[in-house]
């Protein structure tokens, strides 16, 4: 980032992710930009009411507004960036020519992109090239509030709430000249971020793991009680995620790490049963709001999980019935 002059960040996406990142990025000294679909500058202009939900009950209000809201990739173009921040869904890498514009229109700055689908990182290194690209996971949970039947005392909002858990960081890997001005700016603003070695195959590993129990409490109804008694979807959902490991460490070209097994997925299982009680949000109403909302993402990730692996002979049995249940339902 340059020296001197105030860091100047573009985040793509003005979405749960892009507010609660450019919230902390501008109390950290940085002068935030947004691109957005034309259609929402008028709402994003007119700034966000945040929620940082610390413990239940506190459900204060702060405002994030005086940053710059672009329409336009010609825009980009006409100004100096140290870094752009992509905070939309990994299906939206993979589609059109916007992504080679904005690499294009942006000079030199770091590409930072946050997407858990197994070829985003490598999508985002072929278009900016790989020197180009920071690579973070977003370690925190972020909706429009407040939840259907949160309203009232009890929930957050009008507005966008969000919780860091704690212990939890948000690690970022890449050029240590790209990551730790970047890492500096956001703990600078209060934001749990860290360095990290390697990202993308910590999120890799980490999406295999957590993704194919998403889906199973999807098939369940977002109900996490029904997917804790349902032994044969979480059964399925265990040997989903099995695959899904095989699959990304084949990907990876590498082992699939060793303590990835019956120990981690039983963590998940704990964590899932552990997380109502720990969050000061309604975990169940989330996770429904957040996967209705990413349905075509994770549709896009489990197809992707069974291209890779037809591509490499891998047997995806558990992937498909997972993915079959999910299309029952939908
Ligand atoms: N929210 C969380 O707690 C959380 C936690 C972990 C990971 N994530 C991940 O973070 C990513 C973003 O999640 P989110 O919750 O922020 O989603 P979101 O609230 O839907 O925000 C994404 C925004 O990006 C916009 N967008 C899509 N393509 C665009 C483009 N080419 N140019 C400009 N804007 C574009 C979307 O508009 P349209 O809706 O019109 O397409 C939407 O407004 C997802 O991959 C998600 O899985 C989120």
């Amino acid at each position: 980032m340059s020296a001197g002059a105030a860091p100047r960040i573009l985040l793509v996406g003005a979405g749960a992710v892009g507010q609660v990142y450019g919230r902390h990025l501008q109390l950290g000294g940085a002068e935030v930009s947004f691109l957005v679909r034309p259609q929402y500058a008028a709402t994003v202009r007119r700034g966000f009411d945040l929620f940082p939900l610390r413990k239940r009950g506190r459900r204060d209000a702060v405002r994030f507004q005086d940053f710059t809201v672009l329409t336009e990739t010609a825009a980009v173009a006409a100004q100096r960036w140290d870094a752009v921040l992509l905070c939309v869904p990994s299906p939206a890498l993979h589609q059109g020519s916007w992504l080679a514009e904005l690499c294009a229109a942006s000079g030199d700055a770091s590409i930072v992109t946050l997407q858990p689908g197994l070829t985003d990182h490598a999508r985002v290194c072929a278009v900016a090239g790989a020197e180009r690209v920071v690579a973070g996971m977003i370690g925190l949970m972020a909706y429009t509030a407040p939840l259907p039947g949160e309203a009232g005392e009890a929930g957050a909002g009008p507005g966008t709430a969000y919780w860091f858990p704690p212990l939890g960081k948000c690690p970022f890997s890449g050029a240590p000249a790209r990551v730790r001005p970047l890492v500096a700016l956001l703990r600078a603003g209060g934001f749990p971020a860290a360095c990290a070695r390697d990202v993308p195959a910590q999120l890799a590993f980490g999406v295999a793991l957590l993704d194919p129990h998403m889906v199973a409490l999807e098939v369940a109804g977002f109900s996490l009680r029904g997917l804790r008694a349902d032994r044969a979807l979480l059964a399925r959902a265990a040997a989903a995620s099995r695959e899904a490991t095989m699959i990304t460490a084949a990907f990876r070209g590498v082992r699939a790490p060793r303590l990835r097994g019956a120990l981690e997925r039983a963590g998940v299982r704990v964590l899932l049963a552990m997380l109502p009680r720990l969050a000061p949000l309604d975990v169940e109403g989330f996770f429904r709001a957040h996967y209705t909302k990413v349905a075509g993402q994770t549709r896009a990730l489990l197809a992707t999980y069974r291209a890779e692996a037809a591509a490499r002979g891998l047997p995806t049995p558990a992937l498909t019935a997972l993915s079959a249940a999910l299309e029952a339902r939908s």
